[in-house]
């Protein structure tokens, strides 16, 4: 691999891509040169034009997961180095090249992509599975829908398994980040009553998207407010259900976005003790079920994407280091040329 500035035309052996082939903080990532992938059967080739970095990054590059996770999560991240080099979960582009047998896609399509744990999207070209990428909506820049793929997905997962109706008391802690805000105006949507944890920087942006209720962590704990809740999404890693519980009325249920081994391990005893359902694992639905239901909802108008800040191709070094800080407002993305 080598270090290069120049983009890859469509007969080069080699595209640019962001690599981190080690742990640790933001500076382990490179723009270099990789070989440039092709499309098996049943995938297409897309050239991105734009691709989030999220907690999912920071997290398989720094080796950070939820405490007693290491272990479980090694397969996945990775033993010595991180197992994809590539980073970058999902993004947007136009179609390049179709692998044997695509039907639903055509070249010169735009589309939004989710490649997840098989990573890859902070590169100049990306292989994917053609049903983990639909049409673009044509109201929504590539920046935009972006902006709406990965709190998009997690929160569908989520969601999926609590009944939210209208009037039914939702609280999302850490609503102003990627996930909370797709959650906050998912659970506004649905008719519920929606109060919303963050600070009070963020308190016009989260009550923009649908909050009723905001709840600034700096001045109030909500865990010890008289208000009681039907559904709580816990988003930041500082609400385990002993935390919760009080405020988690009978037969509720507290989505722990953001789970350790111990919430893992209690979930089952934890739901019989609240008659409810207390768990750190989102829905079944497959990824292209969620994906088309998430550019429906964008093609609808229920969802808005959140763009904090876009970082050049060049600048992802800086892009990880911005989203290490935990306090991004929803989604980063990179612009690639
Ligand atoms: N289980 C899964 O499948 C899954 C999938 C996706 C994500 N996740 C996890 O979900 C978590 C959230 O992801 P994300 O992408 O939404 O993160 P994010 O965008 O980085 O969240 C940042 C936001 O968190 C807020 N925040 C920080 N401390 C807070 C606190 N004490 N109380 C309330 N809000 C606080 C920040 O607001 P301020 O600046 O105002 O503090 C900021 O807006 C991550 O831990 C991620 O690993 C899990």
């Amino acid at each position: 691999m080598s270090t290069s500035r120049t983009r890859s035309t469509s007969t080069s052996t080699t595209v640019r891509a962001a690599v981190a082939d080690r742990f640790g903080g933001p500076e382990v990532v490179r723009v270099v040169d990789v070989p440039r992938p092709e499309p098996a059967a049943g995938e297409v080739l897309v050239r991105m034009r734009a691709a989030s970095v999220t907690v999912a990054d920071h997290r398989i590059r720094a080796r950070d997961v939820p405490r007693g996770m290491k272990v479980v999560s090694t397969p996945f991240l990775g033993w010595r180095r991180p197992r994809h080099p590539v980073l970058g979960v999902d993004g947007a582009g136009v179609v390049e090249a179709l692998g044997a047998g695509v039907r639903d896609l055509s070249v010169g399509d735009e589309v939004l992509l989710v490649t997840d744990l098989a990573m890859g999207c902070h590169a100049e070209l990306v292989a994917v599975r053609a049903d983990h990428a639909v049409r673009k909506p044509a109201g929504l820049s590539f920046v935009e829908g972006t902006a709406l793929l990965f709190g998009g997905m997690t929160a569908l997962s989520f969601l999926a398994r609590a009944d939210m109706r209208e009037g039914t008391r939702v609280l999302v802690n850490g609503a102003s980040g990627a996930v909370g805000s797709i959650v906050v105006q998912l659970a506004h949507a649905a008719g519920a009553h929606v109060t919303g944890v963050c600070s009070g920087a963020n308190a016009e942006l989260v009550r923009s998207l649908g909050a009723d209720r905001v709840v600034d962590y700096a001045t109030t704990d909500f865990a010890r407010e008289e208000e009681t809740y039907d559904v709580v999404v816990e988003c930041v890693g500082n609400a385990p259900y002993a935390r919760v519980a009080p405020v988690l009325r009978r037969g509720g249920t507290l989505l722990l976005v953001v789970g350790d081994l111990r919430a893992m391990l209690t979930a089952g005893w934890d739901s019989r003790r609240v008659r409810g359902l207390v768990t750190p694992r989102g829905g079944r639905a497959p990824v292209a079920e969620r994906l088309r239901q998430l550019v429906a909802l964008a093609e609808e108008g229920v969802l808005r994407p959140v763009v904090d800040r876009t970082y050049a191709f060049d600048d992802v070094v800086e892009a990880h280091r911005y989203v290490d800080t935990g306090r991004k407002r929803g989604n980063v993305v990179l612009v690639l040329p």
